[in-house]
């Protein structure tokens, strides 16, 4: 079977994340192209990655015939904007969390996929996760009896781009962030359950001065069997990603740390080169973690990705999810302006970026004016 080439939109954290991972599995896939529209940035992670075809804008890419699949890992606000260029272009689509800004540009990014005859494959690489998966097979397997609680964490330091911070680019703060993990993970842990319900509680407890997205959240989402899923946000943990599991049923639990529980415990008076993602220092106590990549399941989604694309494999993680995730996230953040649990289906119209739900914009007071 051929490699799948493929074309990555950004150049940035994900954009190297992604290269590695297709690195990591050279039988399946082969990375031809980049776009980035910084001056220079193409071209240096191009020389990086030893990539042949650098552009400034991604439309020049899509029009490069030797792309079949592109890895969208540009800003949020940007996702639809792309995945429907490419779909019109013709090129299978790997769009990075969360789908986009809106549940209509999900429908429309669907829609369009469909008619183009193409992949729209969402990336949630949790449900690649090695750690993550062997917990799901025993669960499937009966070893926790009837699963009633599956709660998700994902924290750390806040993140290393601007963007994120600002609301009308991102969509959110912590929850639109790192909130659509868990949200996919346990949809996907109990068995794709219909979500029924979702109750949020958003704060932004630190970085007032830094954005007006929340920082900190605890979101509940009770399935359609009766099983909850909790699911934990945070922009203000520093020492480095957290990102754990805990599973409860009526037979037995299990827990999983993705990395500190895959690290070597270790302690340096003068510091090393890299421990963990968003761990600011390696002096003192660390968590240096072995096989980064692997453990989160990046090279894994790639792989099932780009077998996909040859037809072998059926995609687990697609348009459907990332549409779902965006659907939970609404409610997510209509709970937190609320103050009540939302009901889902949950489709309120022309919301134009997830957080509004929870913030209205601020409008400027009405100006008297004297008579
Ligand atoms: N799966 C994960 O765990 C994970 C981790 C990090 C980021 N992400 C997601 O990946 C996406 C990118 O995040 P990041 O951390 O790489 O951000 P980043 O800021 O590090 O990189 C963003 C990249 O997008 C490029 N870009 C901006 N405007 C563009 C345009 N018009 N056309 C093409 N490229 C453009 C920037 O130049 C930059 O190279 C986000 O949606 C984010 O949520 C996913």
């Amino acid at each position: 079977m051929s490699k799948v080439k493929v074309g990555i939109i950004g150049s940035r954290f994900q954009a190297d994340c992604v290269a590695a991972a297709l690195k990591a599995v050279p039988e399946e896939a082969e990375l031809v192209a980049v776009a980035s529209p910084t001056k220079g940035n193409a071209a240096d992670f191009a020389k990086r990655h030893g990539v042949p075809h650098a552009y400034t804008d991604y439309r020049e890419l899509l029009r490069n015939p030797e792309v079949e699949m592109i890895s969208i890992t540009a800003p949020n606000r940007l996702h639809a904007e792309i995945t429907i260029a490419a779909a019109k272009s013709g090129k299978h689509v790997v769009c990075e969390k969360p789908l986009c800004m809106t549940l209509e540009e999900a429908d429309a990014m669907i829609d369009v996929c469909r008619q183009a005859g193409v992949l729209l494959l969402y990336a949630e690489e949790l449900f690649f996760a090695p750690k993550y998966v062997k917990a799901k097979q025993m669960a499937d397997e009966g070893a926790f009896g009837r699963v009633h609680l599956v709660k998700q964490g994902e924290k750390h330091s806040g993140p290393h781009s601007d963007w994120f911070w600002d609301v009308s680019q991102s969509g959110g703060g912590a929850v639109m962030d790192l909130g659509c993990h868990g949200i996919a993970f346990c949809w996907w842990f109990l068995g794709k359950q219909k979500v029924k319900s979702v109750y949020s509680h958003m704060a932004t407890q630190v970085h007032r001065d830094r954005t007006e997205g929340e920082d900190e959240a605890v979101t509940i989402i009770e399935f359609a069997n009766g099983a909850v899923g909790m699911v934990e946000s945070s922009w203000n943990r520093p020492g480095g990603m957290d990102d754990c599991i805990e599973v409860f049923g009526d037979k037995g639990q299990t827990y999983a740390d993705m990395l500190m529980g895959n690290a070597l415990p270790t302690y340096s008076e003068v510091g090393f080169g890299y421990a963990v993602e968003k761990a600011a220092s390696t002096k003192g106590w660390s968590y240096p973690v072995f096989e980064e990549q692997w453990n989160y399941g990046f090279p894994q989604e790639m792989r099932h990705f780009a077998r996909c694309v040859r037809g072998t494999e059926t995609p687990i993680s697609d348009g459907e999810t990332g549409r779902m995730v965006q659907e939970v996230l609404y409610a997510a953040y209509a709970s937190a302006g609320q103050g009540c649990r939302i009901a889902l289906p949950f489709r309120p119209k022309g919301v134009a970026k997830p957080i509004d739900l929870w913030k209205p914009i601020p409008v400027a007071p009405v100006r008297k004016l004297s008579s």
